[in-house]
């Protein structure tokens, strides 16, 4: 914003300013939407209203590198992808598409974090939450609950009344006066996200931000204040009542780790072993052809995923990879190995690719499985029920070893896969033995599947 003017036209929808009224933004192409603020003598409109903490600058030798400390949520698997649990004034941002469950699991983790928490909701009324916490038997003697979506009134109530944790539910349905009249632009999420986080950090205060994900646009989506915060946590759905949860930022620890939840009558239940369950449904039968089964290593944990793969003549010869589970380049390169090195011919096919329950694979460890998926389906050779296979596959049609062997193949037969496929001089050796067999090339594989 520019100095030494009284006034300046932000835009409602965005908050970009102007020094003189527009019709029409020229940023997020909004119309009607500038308003005149009267800037204060220090420049800015906001700086009058709310008076800056100085901050004293300290030298690098004399700050204390001890990490804050931190506590667990009590939900397991929160906390696996929190990395440990939250520390003081941390602020945690929590997505997802509506009705995914993003408020069952914020009132099931507010209601019984230690301490007296207190829940603002902007969407549903305190008898709505009420009955959902009466459905889910959980505890309500250290829960506050308030329905107020004006963020200037919320900001004075939390100064007033320090819970020992804040959930927002949502941070669309926020309105504070400096942005307009309209919830859920990206200028209302740009400040609101901004106070509560300020708040939250010179408090001490964790806070939970829930923002939910459109399609449609219409309101403003989480990515807008995703600096802003020091995590961001993505609940996405994988089978009907499979959630995953996901960190897509986070300050306090790797965003490599995935929650795992079932969505049922009593709520969002961890599932704290979940090896296995990807492949539930394959017990009861033999799979088809074009079945194979891949041992990922996701997080900390080893996952058993089915990777399904159809293949069908193309109309006019020049086949398309139709993958939305594994990347696309990556089904495409494997089917060109496959076809470079083991002479099976897939340029001329359609080929589709999908991973039983949902899950997203980016696990380099998957690649052998994806081509016997590819080989079993374009072939229509079904592979052995109790086969899996672990690892990564080159240019040159070699299979390359991938991290945490020895544990692949011990959950895979721990969840009754007795065979495997994999590569040798894996990181963690002497992995092999029972009915393990060692390939070397794409080559081998097939040989090994087709004896
Ligand atoms: P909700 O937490 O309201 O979703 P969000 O806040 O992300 O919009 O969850 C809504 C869905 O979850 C709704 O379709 C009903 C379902 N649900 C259950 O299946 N079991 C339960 O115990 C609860 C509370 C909700
Ligand atoms: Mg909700």
């Amino acid at each position: 914003m520019a100095k030494g003017r009284s006034s300046a036209y932000v835009c409602d929808s965005c908050g970009h300013d102007e020094p003189k009224w527009l019709g029409r933004c020229p940023s997020c192409g909004e119309w009607n939407s500038f308003k005149e603020i009267h800037l204060g003598s220090t420049g800015t409109a906001r700086r009058s209203v709310h008076p800056i903490k100085r901050a004293a600058a300290t030298l690098l030798s004399d700050i204390d590198p001890t990490p804050p400390e931190r506590y667990p949520t009590g939900n397991e698997e929160l906390d696996r992808v929190l990395g440990g649990g939250l520390s003081p004034g941390t602020s945690v941002l929590l997505g997802g598409e509506p009705g995914i469950g993003k408020s069952t699991l914020m009132l099931q983790v507010a209601a019984t974090l230690p301490g007296r928490g207190l829940y603002v909701s902007g969407e549903e009324s305190p008898g709505q939450i009420k009955n959902r916490a009466d459905r889910l038997k959980l505890p309500q003697d250290s829960l506050e609950i308030i329905c107020e979506t004006d963020l200037e009134i919320l900001l004075d109530i939390l100064g007033e009344n320090k819970p020992a944790y804040l959930v927002v539910d949502s941070i669309q349905t926020l309105i504070s006066g400096e942005a307009g009249s309209v919830p859920g632009t990206p200028n209302q999420l740009k400040i609101a996200g901004h106070r509560l986080t300020t708040w939250a950090k010179t408090t001490g205060i964790p806070l939970f931000l829930i923002a939910h994900v459109t399609k449609e646009g219409t309101i403003a989506g989480p990515k807008v204040i995703e600096h802003l915060v020091d995590t961001v946590l993505y609940f996405d759905q994988s089978s009907s009542d499979l959630r995953i949860l996901r960190a897509s930022k986070n300050r306090m620890g790797s965003v490599d780790e995935l929650g795992l939840f079932r969505m049922g009558a009593s709520g969002l239940s961890p599932i704290p072993d979940p090896a296995g369950m990807f492949l539930e449904h394959r017990k009861s039968s033999n799979p088809p052809a074009g079945s194979a089964v891949a041992a990922v290593y996701e997080g900390s944990r080893i996952l058993m995923v089915e990777i399904q793969a159809l293949t069908v003549q193309a109309k006019g010869g020049m086949g398309r990879v139709y993958s939305d589970r594994i990347d696309n380049a990556r089904v495409s390169r494997i089917a060109a190995v496959l076809e470079r090195h083991a002479g099976l011919k897939l340029s001329d096919q359609d080929i589709y690719v999908n991973v039983a329950g949902g899950l997203r694979i980016s696990d380099t460890g998957a690649e052998l499985a994806l081509a016997l998926a590819l080989f079993s389906a374009r072939s229509e050779q079904a592979l052995p029920p109790d086969l899996a296979a672990v690892g990564e596959i080159s240019l040159a049609g070699e299979v390359r070893p991938v991290p945490h062997l020895r544990r692949r193949i011990k959950t895979a037969s721990d969840t009754g896969l007795k065979r495997y496929f994999a590569a040798a001089g894996s990181d963690e050796g002497g992995a092999f033995s029972g009915k393990g067999k060692v390939v070397h090339n794409i080559r081998d594989a097939l040989a090994a599947v087709l004896s």
